[in-house]
């Protein structure tokens, strides 16, 4: 059997993590989700989510990769525990309708990039949604999306993964901070920056139940956990570097990126209007922000940025998406890379097909990933490795790096205790929600 690829750097690796964190999730739903929660008070949950449990998850798949040094199915086998093959499974599972949604508003993004060049979206940015989001406009553009991601993950590792992420994150960073700065120059920029930055703390504390299982869920979401994705990445880590380290960069580049998407879309919105039109799902971000630009000098130009860097944003992630399942299939069924790139893509593009019918399905799907698979994932890794491979995991976690035990005993019983908690919570609120939904015909 071939040798397996690892990445030629810790940088590779950092930005390939970072390119499958840094995402629509960032740029597209971190905004929309506070407009939907409150602002600001929605922004302290977050942080508290992702720094507080979104980092110690990111080690438990790191550990469970790195010593596996196997696809995310086989891992557990590899470390001696084969009957644990599943909650790997999950994950693939878990990517695997991701992505059927996720390319769908890869495509959207696409004609949104087409929209700003014609100027198709100035004049009525809510008719102009509903041309592209469904329908025959929409499958094309899922399409070409999904053929992108295919020749990138059926490239390889290095030649394709690790290329194509070391160009399009240091372009999303550099043309962020430019969005930002001219987000600053709109005449909405303060009211803006105070809805996004000044937290109402009485926001939260009556609205718990309803905010933290988005939050939480955004958290695992946006630093790609429970997808198994991060223990397929570090699997072709081949070395012995901090994961404590690498998992922090990572970690706060991530929040930056999510930080700065706010300091562009907030003041943007507030410019022409405010942010209440962006919170009502899927779609209405979209309109509000293409309508913003729509109203704004030089919007079609500036637009076409903001739109260029969603669409980097959402290829470096759907592309570990993608490599999750493909490493999976040609690992253990030995097929070759492109062939099962082609063939997975191909047949994930096909499940995503109804999502293209209307915003309905998209919200089904997203829901479903959201309260369901991602919580009972990130759950089953954390119980395997705070009680089953607690002894390897603390092992691994201290290989290559100088934190101390104190540092590894205490994020062990984190894990074992805290992580597995603040999931059943989420978890019981979110199926709570998906029922809640599903009975009031909230989807269907
Ligand atoms: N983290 C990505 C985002 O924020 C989404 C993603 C999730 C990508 C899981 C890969 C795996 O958009």
């Amino acid at each position: 059997m071939a040798q397996r690829e690892t990445w030629t750097s810790r940088i590779g690796f950092i930005f390939a993590a970072v390119g499958s964190a840094v995402g629509l999730g960032n740029i597209w739903s971190f905004p929309f989700q506070t407009a939907a929660n409150g602002g600001a008070a929605f922004l302290v949950v977050y942080l508290l989510a992702v720094f507080l449990i979104g980092f110690p998850t990111m080690m438990v798949e790191f550990v469970i990769g790195r010593r596996g040094e196997q696809n995310p199915v086989a891992a557990f086998g590899k470390l001696g525990y084969g009957n644990w093959s599943f909650a790997g499974g999950l994950g693939v599972l878990s990517t695997l309708v991701t992505l059927s949604f996720y390319s769908v508003v890869g495509g959207w993004v696409l004609s949104y990039i087409v929209g700003s060049a014609t100027g198709a979206y100035f004049g009525d940015a809510g008719a102009y949604f509903g041309s592209v989001a469904s329908g025959p406009t929409a499958i094309a553009a899922h399409g070409i999306f999904m053929l992108v991601t295919i020749g990138i993950v059926a490239s390889g590792v290095t030649d394709g993964i690790e290329r194509a992420t070391k160009f399009m994150i240091p372009a999303i960073l550099v043309l962020l901070v430019a969005l930002g700065a001219w987000a600053t120059t709109l005449d909405g920029a303060s009211a803006g920056y105070s809805y996004y930055l000044s937290p109402d703390f009485s926001v939260i504390a009556n609205n718990f139940g309803s905010i933290v299982p988005p939050a939480m869920g955004q958290a695992f979401f946006t630093l790609s956990l429970g997808f198994s994705v991060m223990i397929a990445y570090s699997s072709y880590l081949g070395r012995d570097d901090s994961l404590p380290a690498d998992g922090g960069a990572i970690v706060v580049v991530n929040t930056m990126v999510a930080l700065l998407a706010g300091f562009v879309v907030f003041p943007l919105l507030f410019a022409t209007g405010g942010a209440e039109g962006a919170g009502g799902g899927a779609g209405t971000a979209f309109i509000a922000i293409a309508g913003a630009f729509g109203q704004l000098p030089a919007g079609g130009a500036i637009g076409f940025v903001f739109f260029a860097v969603l669409l980097f944003a959402a290829l470096s992630s759907s592309i570990s998406l993608l490599e999750v399942p493909v490493s999976y299939v040609t690992e253990n069924y030995g097929y070759s890379r492109s062939t099962t790139a082609v063939a997975m893509g191909l047949g994930i593009a096909l499940i995503g097909v109804p999502a293209t019918f209307g915003t309905s399905w998209l919200g089904f799907y997203n829901d479903v990933v959201f309260k369901l698979l991602l919580p009972i994932s990130v759950f089953l890794l954390a119980v395997f490795v705070g009680w089953v491979a607690d002894t390897e995991a603390v092992d691994e976690l201290g290989r290559g790096s100088t934190i101390g035990e104190s540092f590894t005993t205490a994020w062990l019983w984190w894990v074992r205790v805290v992580v597995p908690l603040a999931v059943v919570v989420t978890l019981y609120l979110g199926i709570d929600a998906l029922y809640t939904g599903l009975t009031n015909g909230a989807y269907f």
